[in-house]
């Protein structure tokens, strides 16, 4: 193993897409990972990497809309590391995707995505930002909201995909927030976006793979000191207009 990106490392949807691709490259390059899903007995790939990396990846259930669930991992890691030195809040949802237009959405597409999207991280962050402070008292710790830049309100002249890019300019609003909240206590808070990418949500498509855009934001968050706290960054470390 390289030096540590971090101790430990709290990591929401890492059974597909871009979370399995962080849980893949997280494991050889920290201590623990908590590898969270909704879903863990359906997570095949995200169970044959617990395996193969047995003493860092531990595989927890977390759906980041529930609450209870949140308190749950919350008990566990608090019991079993007692700090987050990481926590990364990749789970996410497209919201009705190209299909939701200004025409179309509906209140239930938009405050689901907003849940998922926004509220949940938010509320994750709140929960855990008792073992954030405790790793931010021992030498820093990071927050990444994982964005998007179609969730730039800057960039945005109307189009599709307006559940999700309402509730990824919330979900940089929360950064800002959870900057503000936890700065003082050396707990650094950035959004990123990570490129458009080959998942399920990026389609076949997309610029890149899900190999090169975490190698990036690996690297980005890698780099990262509280100078950078509240910052809006791309997976090649570019700032992004809110
Ligand atoms: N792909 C892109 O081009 C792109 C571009 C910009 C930003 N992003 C962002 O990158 C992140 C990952 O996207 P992706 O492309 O990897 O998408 P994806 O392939 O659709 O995967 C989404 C992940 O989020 C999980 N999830 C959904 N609802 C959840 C909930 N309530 N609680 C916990 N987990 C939940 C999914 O779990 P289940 O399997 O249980 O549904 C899955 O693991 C998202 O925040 C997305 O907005 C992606």
């Amino acid at each position: 193993m390289t030096s540590p990106l971090a101790e430990t490392v709290l990591l929401t949807g890492s059974n597909r897409g871009i979370g399995l691709e962080f849980a893949r490259q997280l494991a050889d390059s920290v201590d623990t990972l908590y590898a969270t899903c909704r879903r863990p007995d359906e997570a095949a790939d995200l169970r044959d990497l617990a395996d193969e990396y047995a003493s860092t990846v531990r595989v927890l259930p977390l759906d980041v809309t529930d609450a209870d669930s949140i308190e749950m991992a919350h008990k566990l890691v608090a019991t079993d590391s007692g700090r987050v030195d990481l926590l990364i809040n990749n789970a996410g949802v497209n919201g009705g995707g190209s299909s939701d237009r200004f025409e179309t959405t509906d209140a239930e597409t938009m405050m689901h995505t907003y849940r998922v999207n926004a509220v949940g991280p938010h509320l994750l962050v709140q929960a855990f930002a008792d073992l954030l402070r405790r790793a931010g008292e021992e030498g820093g710790a990071r927050v990444v909201n994982i964005t998007s830049q179609l969730g730039s309100i800057a960039n945005t002249r109307g189009g599709t995909w307006q559940s999700y890019k309402a509730s990824k300019a919330a979900l940089n609003m929360c950064t800002r927030l959870q900057h503000g909240a936890l700065q003082q206590d050396d707990v650094c808070v950035v959004s990123m976006h990570p490129g458009w990418v080959q998942t399920d949500m990026g389609g076949s498509n997309a610029r890149l793979t899900p190999q090169e855009s975490v190698a990036g934001m690996v690297d980005v968050i890698d780099d990262l000191s509280m100078d950078d706290g509240g910052r809006f960054l791309t997976y090649a470390g570019e700032e992004r207009p809110w």
